[in-house]
């Protein structure tokens, strides 16, 4: 497997495959890998000759340096779990310094208000991060296609917007959501969760559920309203927001329209880690 660590011997590398006509599926990921970001992976080789995998714990979308310094780092696994995969795939796996230098710091974006409700309000400067380093790894692969996880819907949906803005002609592919057995989203954090939290933590998923459920019967108040006495109540899981939302502004619903397409949308912390998930109501 080909991997590589400089910007400048990928880019390289890139531009011959697209000499030769094989088309680039790129899937940018922080690494700790599981199922969700080989469900990337797949889809990706499904559609392209070639894809690169970019493993890199970004650090400017970290509003804390403690979780940044806990993230897993699980590389030789990484590895060991794609070459499973395909010979089709190559990874970029740079240092902070190759995609930095001595400046590490995000450019400021300005992303229509995606960026200023849910995540965005309560890690602030987080996007300004992912925007960084996600521009970064499309200016320097140039794939025909780049993938992102609805599990977080609210990046899928600003890096759409950033590769508007930007001008940038690689299509942004959104994937589902892929689930532990007993709902929770998978995610690299799960693996710090106690055994007893984590067999808990489907109750995110199925109060997600139980909201869907009364949407378009009762109004969003009502439901944001008994989601909240929902978490009050359990004494392992603190609610940090629950919103429902439009599906392409990320603004939250006031009144519900016929024709537009809604989200729920939550964060909850557990043992100190933070979860994220989302489910679309209709
Ligand atoms: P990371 O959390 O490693 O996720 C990499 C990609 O995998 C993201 O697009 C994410 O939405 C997707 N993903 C994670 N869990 C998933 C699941 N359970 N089901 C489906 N897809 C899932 O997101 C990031 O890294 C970073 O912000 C990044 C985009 C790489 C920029 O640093």
């Amino acid at each position: 497997m080909k991997i590589f660590d400089l910007k400048k011997e990928l880019s390289t590398f890139t531009n011959e495959q697209r000499k030769k006509d094989r088309t680039i599926g790129l899937v940018p990921t922080m690494g700790a890998l599981h199922t969700g970001h080989i469900s990337l992976v797949k889809k990706a080789l499904s559609e392209n000759d070639l894809v690169i995998v970019s493993i890199f714990v970004n650090p400017t979308q970290f509003d804390k340096k403690d979780d940044l310094d806990k993230y897993p780092r699980t590389f030789e696994k990484d590895i060991e779990l794609l070459k499973q995969v395909s010979d089709h795939i190559v990874v970029f796996a740079p240092t902070v310094d190759e995609i930095y230098g001595g400046n590490v710091t995000s450019e400021t974006y300005e992303f229509d208000g995606l960026d200023k409700v849910m995540e965005g309000e309560f890690r602030t400067g987080h996007f300004d991060g992912v925007g960084t380093i996600v521009e970064l790894l499309l200016r320097t692969v140039a794939p025909d296609r780049a993938y992102f996880g609805e599990k977080d819907f609210q990046q899928l949906q600003i890096i759409r917007k950033m590769a508007e803005i930007k001008d940038l002609p690689f299509d942004i592919i959104g994937c589902p959501i892929e689930r532990e057995p007993h709902g929770l989203a998978m995610s690299s954090r799960n693996e710090r969760l106690s055994k007893e939290t984590r067999e808990e933590a489907g109750f995110i998923h199925k109060t997600l559920l139980a909201a869907k459920a009364e949407f378009g019967m009762k109004s969003a108040t009502h439901i944001k309203d008994w989601v909240k006495s929902e978490f009050e109540q359990h004494p392992l899981f603190d609610l940090e927001y629950f919103e429902i939302a439009d599906e392409n502004t990320l603004t939250p619903a006031l009144k519900i329209q016929d024709n537009q397409k809604y989200r729920a949308f939550i964060a909850v912390y557990a043992d100190g880690i933070r979860l994220i998930d989302n489910l679309r109501l209709n």
